[in-house]
């Protein structure tokens, strides 16, 4: 079978990006993205590509090759879906924030009403993937929903998780490591998986396209950002031991990175991972894990997340340790507020945890990041609910431009890696803030000796200068 026309049910960091480059690779295939945001829609149909939702480096060129051409961005659900042969979900799965499972498990609401919504509104037969990352087992759910509301139709359910990071989605979705295509092992299975191997294989060599069994496919994905995760955790379990013994991590990292069984990526110390993803499926995988009574594996990788939270406070905690154990009142300029740099996502963002901690210390903060609005510093703030609204909008400014942010403060932390903090006139810096000037570099972007030089009081991770 030759897929024609695919539906993506979910227009987010997820679905947008993915579908461009599907749409961008494959002319020959309409690909409709649908999304109940009608915002979000508007904003991907926006003239003005600097509009579109999702910043990600080299995503506006691949939308204005395809948008309009086979690339289509729509709020009309039912009518894509009747269109399609193959509908990809890949909606939201964040960890629940109530009854059962609260705080752990994903939330799986909106995945349930897409394959219900897949149901009713399908005319034909179709192929379901599951793009989102689901709890393995999850396909079952999936299956048992079309195959009893789906008035008689087939549908196959193929498992096809993201494998992409934010802020190099285009790159990693040009070359991937490979592609992951989950499905039956049946005649109609295997022609199911067939058809998004053949879609694929417009860009993706053959031998790069994996093909496994449902449960493989969605437990695969879980643990590739368990492990990732748990890299991290490592290395910064490492920093504090660095910092305690006068080692230093990068050296550290390099060396054991240069044995080949390790490798060199995913070992940058820092003030704590974050992003969407990592802390959502971890808990998910201790969950589940839990569920089958598997309590050893659960803690096992319940630590990976503590071990977060712990550098993250840690973090916080020198800051306020080198301000004479007082922050009250003071000025902290923050550099960064995204979850990493080159994109304008702040989901479980470290800054957004280092700064509730200051703030709960009475401190000032001013935030400068390229790409993050104003609206969402305060709405990752308030939705902590540490603290009424307003008290947020008194403590927290958000600057347009790094220089405003750091003049007067007592402190810089910075949280987000952006290349631009590397190439600031820190001299200038220097000059415009209270002294002593004390420099928290949470991303080691900097040259302490050089910091050092400049009259800074200078503190990174894992190193001591
Ligand atoms: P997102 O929140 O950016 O986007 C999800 C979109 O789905 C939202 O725009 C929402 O309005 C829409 N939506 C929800 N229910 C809907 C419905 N019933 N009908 C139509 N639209 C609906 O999320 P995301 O970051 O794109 O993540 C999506 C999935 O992909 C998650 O399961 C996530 O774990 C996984 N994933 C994310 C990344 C990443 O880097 N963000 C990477 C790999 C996998
Ligand atoms: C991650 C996975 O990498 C990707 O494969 C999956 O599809 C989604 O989840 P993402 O969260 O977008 O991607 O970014 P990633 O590059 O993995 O970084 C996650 C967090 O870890 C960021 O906060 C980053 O700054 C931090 N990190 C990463 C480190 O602190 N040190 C490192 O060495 C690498």
């Amino acid at each position: 079978m030759k897929v024609k026309t695919i539906c993506c049910i979910g227009a987010g960091y997820v679905g947008g990006p993915t579908m461009s480059v599907i749409a961008q690779k494959c002319p020959d295939i309409k690909v409709i993205v649908v999304d109940i945001n009608q915002d979000r829609i508007d904003a991907w149909n926006h003239e003005d590509l600097s509009q579109i939702p999702v910043y990600e480096p080299g995503l506006d060129r691949v939308v204005a090759e395809a948008r309009g051409r086979n690339l289509f961005f729509s709020t009309d659900v039912n009518s894509s879906i009747q269109e399609a042969d193959m509908v990809f979900i890949s909606v939201n799965t964040p960890t629940k924030t109530y009854g059962e499972g609260k705080g752990m498990a994903a939330d799986l609401k909106w995945v349930e009403l897409c394959a219900r919504q897949i149901a009713e509104a399908s005319k034909s037969d179709k192929i379901v993937v599951e793009k989102s990352t689901l709890p393995v087992r999850t396909a079952q759910a999936v299956k048992d929903i079309l195959h009893n509301t789906g008035n008689g139709l087939k549908f196959q359910i193929l498992s096809n998780p993201e494998f992409l990071a934010e802020g190099t989605a285009i790159p990693d979705l040009d070359n991937p490591d490979r592609v992951l295509i989950g499905g039956d092992d049946t005649p109609e299975g295997k022609e199911a998986i067939q058809a998004l191997v053949d879609v694929y294989a417009n860009w993706v060599p053959r031998e790069k396209i994996l093909t496994t069994n449902v449960w493989s496919s969605e437990l695969s994905k879980l643990t590739a950002n368990a492990f990732l995760a748990q890299r991290v955790s490592s290395i910064n379990a490492i920093s504090e031991l660095c910092e305690a013994t006068g080692a230093n991590v990068e050296e550290v990292a390099k060396a054991i990175g240069t044995d080949s069984r390790i490798g060199p990526k995913f070992l940058k110390a820092s003030v704590g991972f974050g992003g969407s993803c990592f802390q959502k499926d971890i808990l998910n995988m201790v969950y589940i894990s839990r569920s089958y009574q598997l309590n050893e594996v659960a803690d096992y990788w319940e630590q990976v997340i503590k071990m977060n939270d712990h550098q993250k406070v840690r973090f916080a905690k020198k800051i306020i340790k080198n301000l004479y154990n007082t922050v009250s009142g003071k000025k902290i300029a923050f550099l960064g507020w995204a979850f990493k740099k080159d994109t304008n996502d702040t989901r479980e963002s470290a800054a957004i945890y280092v700064a509730d901690f200051l703030l709960s210390e009475r401190a000032n903060i001013c935030v400068y990041d390229p790409k993050v609005p104003k609206e969402k510093v305060y709405a990752d703030l308030d939705y902590l609910n540490t603290r009424f609204p307003e008290e947020n909008r008194q403590l927290v400014q958000v600057a347009t431009d790094p220089y405003e942010a750091c003049k007067d403060a007592h402190a810089v932390a910075i949280l987000t890696e952006w290349d631009e903090f590397k190439i600031l006139d820190w001299g200038q810096i220097y000059e415009l803030m209270l002294k002593p000037a004390n420099v928290f570099d949470g991303r080691n972007i900097l040259d302490g000796a050089e910091m050092n030089q400049l009259g800074f009081r200078f503190q990174a991770i894992g190193k001591s200068y």
